[in-house]
């Protein structure tokens, strides 16, 4: 039977300041924690840096346009805060701003929803100097940037997103080091988690202030860990890292609360005395939609052998030196990430169990490949196309089981600076010819393009 989606489902693409910009020192902008970052020596697989990019900061015009081609209804991009704030406490800078409201403008010409992510991980390098997220500070920054896009782009925008992947932010920064700002410090991750559930939850009040009516969201990416084995001993390391994984944001930001049991995992790190009286009523706000970023699963279990004693066990899961992860099983992407499309299913349900009449936004999903470029210049990916069939059949499962799934966004868009991997590994649905920077259709991109115009499975 194909696959036939409800009508009205969003079909959308995705991609990152940072990751396809470029443009880094024009039009105001200063350092992000990503400049320092890619320019440190050995902190990027290819010595790469996102200065140039995709160069999406002068071709918006055509990439919108491709995104049109595409057929899709919905462009998730975020919003690069030292553009808009290049200096710690003001002014505005008009052309920050200039930049994303002709890409909006362009966007809504088009026919395609302009969907806002605020943070996606470029903190300006000012505030890093004063302790990233680790300063209480940053989160009312964050909120008094939020309220700045609100006032000038905000009657542009179809969905906000304040963070993605606050994970990412804090536990791949601060803890485990491979991205910006590259520490290894456990108990600062911890703080770095709290103060980005503060800072979303200022963000969203901020941009309410604004705009009461607003679609604000935030996207996690949600681990879909599973136990290596029934025994009690290895669901408990698998709970402990979703604790920390997945808890340390939803129970914040959807209950109002942490779970006690977090804090006990965690003790020998932090007394978590930077929770301050009224800081969850602060992050618990009514949210319109949660986004869900899912790629791959992970299989935990309780160490056999202790972590090995010397320095803090380093790795990005504060708390869970007990717990280790078996090697994933092939067939892998070009990440070295298994393909379980049923732990999309599960994520979504879960969640839609959890959290009932919360709309569901799977906001980020695909696959790196290595692609081999025809001599006619075409790019068949058919791995691709089948990662991507297999995970969106498993979105149609969520929804015949009965969750308020609203829209699929295709990570990514074209090709682009993957983070500590550079330009090495390729995400696109269109190929990015660094050289030259044009785009080219892969055939995963025909295939989503039919996908999105007739919201059949091809
Ligand atoms: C996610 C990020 C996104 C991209 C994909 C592959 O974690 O949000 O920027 O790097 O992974």
């Amino acid at each position: 039977m194909t696959r036939v989606f409800p009508e009205g489902f969003t079909w959308g693409t995705a991609t990152a300041s940072y990751q396809v910009e470029g443009a880094v020192a024009e039009g105001g902008r200063t350092p992000s924690i990503w400049d320092t970052f890619t320019h440190t020596p050995g902190r990027v697989l290819d010595g790469s840096n996102g200065d140039v990019a995709c160069d999406q900061y002068h071709r918006w015009r055509s990439d919108v346009d491709l995104i049109k081609q595409l057929g899709v209804s919905a462009y998730r991009f975020s919003v690069a805060w030292p553009r808009i704030v290049p200096k710690l406490g003001g002014p505005v800078n008009q052309a920050g701003l200039d930049y994303y409201s002709r890409l909006m403008d362009a966007l809504l010409g088009a026919g395609i929803a302009p969907v806002l992510t605020l943070y996606h991980w470029d903190l300006p390098q000012y505030l890093q100097d004063a302790g990233g997220w680790t300063n209480r500070d940053t989160a009312q920054r964050f909120a008094d940037y939020a309220e700045k896009v609100a006032r000038a782009l905000g009657d542009r925008v179809s969905m906000w997103t304040t963070l993605n992947e606050p994970w990412c932010s804090a536990h791949l920064g601060y803890a485990d080091g491979e991205h910006a700002p590259g520490l290894h410090d456990h108990p600062a991750a911890l703080a770095a988690a709290h103060h980005l559930n503060l800072a979303h939850g200022l963000g969203v009040q901020a941009i309410r202030a604004q705009l009461p009516s607003a679609k604000v969201s935030v996207t996690l990416n949600l681990h879909v860990i599973r136990p290596a084995t029934d025994v009690p001993a290895d669901v408990a390391a698998a709970e402990r890292v979703r604790r920390v994984g997945n808890d340390i944001w939803l129970l914040p930001m959807l209950e109002g609360r942490y779970d006690p049991q977090l804090f006990a995992d965690t003790a020998k790190l932090s007394d978590w005395s930077f929770v301050e009286d009224g800081d969850l009523a602060q992050i618990a706000q009514p949210l319109a939609a949660l986004g869900i970023n899912y790629y791959s699963t992970s299989y935990a279990r309780a160490r056999s052998v202790p972590a090995p004693a010397g320095p803090p066990w380093q790795g990005p899961w504060p708390g869970c030196e007990s717990v280790e992860f078996l090697p994933p099983k092939p067939p892998l992407t070009a990440m070295g990430w298994n393909q379980e499309p049923a732990g999309m299913t599960d994520i979504l349900v879960e969640m839609a169990t959890r959290y009932p009449g919360l709309e569901l936004i799977v906001t980020e999903n695909g696959a790196a490949f290595d692609d081999v470029v025809s001599p006619d210049g075409a790019v068949h990916d058919p791995l691709r196309i089948n990662y991507l069939a297999n995970h969106i059949e498993a979105v149609g499962r969520a929804i015949d089981a009965g969750a308020p799934v609203s829209g699929y966004f295709l990570w990514s868009l074209m090709d682009n600076f993957e983070w500590a991997w550079g330009f090495t590994r390729r995400f696109g649905v269109f190929r990015t010819d660094y050289d030259t920077q044009e785009r080219t259709w892969k055939d995963s991109s025909r295939w989503y393009r039919q996908l999105a115009n007739t919201n059949r499975m091809p």
